[in-house]
């Protein structure tokens, strides 16, 4: 069975992927259900069926397709979120906006938050779950997403209300305490830069614009008029926009204090947006 394994894990790296013996582990531990430290020290029955399933997703690696799509699950903020192919897999760095949000309200705030571009639905659930005093919204532009998110929402029993939306278009003016949106915000000039498996998530969940912000200012614009008097914009952002979003938040927006939070790589990926 060890053979096996490492087989598998010699086919995954010569497609490119590093660490392949321990994504060969998480693979079988996940899809299977099997405590991973069993997996580890193969102590577990390999079945045919299970042969089956690992050339599968060797085949399905190679080919680039995401880790998360093939278990069906990601985990974000410690919880479990089925995705698919209509939505981008939780990356660890959106927490950021979750911890900023959490450490900034009280536990028991009542307000109104709206998680626009919710995609499988991760960060309105969290907060529906963290804060439960809370009205929680999610919109997205994507029937199949907001599917994905609502079939999240039901499995964590999460009290979120979810709106098929264009942006912020279905919303009136002053309606949120709080709007948090990691939106599409890779430019389409970084195209060819990016890797085969990012490429396999949806691109509208992907691409921003030509250069990535133009999908950021349309949704601070919208978000500005949206949001109540002293309430808040939190978004995700590319790594290398700090001045554009900057200059327009200065020079666009009117009434407003902008500041921006460092990712663990010393990047600033969040924007926060006080109405003043
Ligand atoms: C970067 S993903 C974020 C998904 C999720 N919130 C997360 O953090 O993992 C962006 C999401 O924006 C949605 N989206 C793209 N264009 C949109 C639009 N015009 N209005 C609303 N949502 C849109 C996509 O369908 C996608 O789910």
């Amino acid at each position: 069975m060890k053979k096996n394994f490492l087989k598998y894990a010699e086919i995954l790296k010569k497609n490119g992927i590093k660490k392949s013996l321990s994504e060969i582990q998480r693979f079988v531990s996940d899809y299977f259900d099997i405590p991973l430290p069993k997996v580890i020290a193969f102590d577990f029955d390999f079945s045919e069926k299970m042969e089956k399933k690992l050339q599968e997703f060797c085949l399905k690696r190679g080919e680039g397709i995401p880790f998360s799509y093939l278990t069906g699950f990601a985990y974000f903020y410690g919880r479990k979120f089925f995705v698919d192919e209509s939505v981008l897999v939780p990356r660890p760095e959106t927490e950021h906006i979750v911890e900023f949000v959490l450490k900034k309200l009280p536990w028991d705030f009542k307000g109104r938050i709206l998680d626009c571009c919710t995609g499988s639905g991760n960060i309105a659930i969290t907060f529906a779950k963290e804060l439960k005093n809370a009205e929680v919204f999610a919109s997205d532009i994507s029937k199949n997403a907001v599917k994905v998110a609502k079939r999240n929402s039901l499995y964590h029993n999460a009290d979120v209300s979810f709106i098929l939306c264009d942006k912020l278009d279905c919303f009136k003016p002053r309606s949120f305490d709080l709007i948090v949106a990691n939106p599409p915000y890779i430019g389409f000039l970084e195209k060819d830069f990016l890797e085969k498996e990012v490429l396999n998530e949806p691109h509208i969940a992907l691409f921003g614009g030509e250069k990535g912000y133009e999908f950021l200012e349309d949704f601070l614009r919208q978000a500005i008029l949206c949001v109540k008097e002293k309430g808040l914009i939190i978004f995700e952002m590319g790594y290398n926009q700090i001045d554009d979003v900057r200059f327009f938040a200065n020079n666009v927006l009117e009434n407003v204090k902008i500041r921006f939070l460092k990712d663990l790589n010393g990047y600033f990926r969040v924007g926060v947006i006080e109405n003043a």
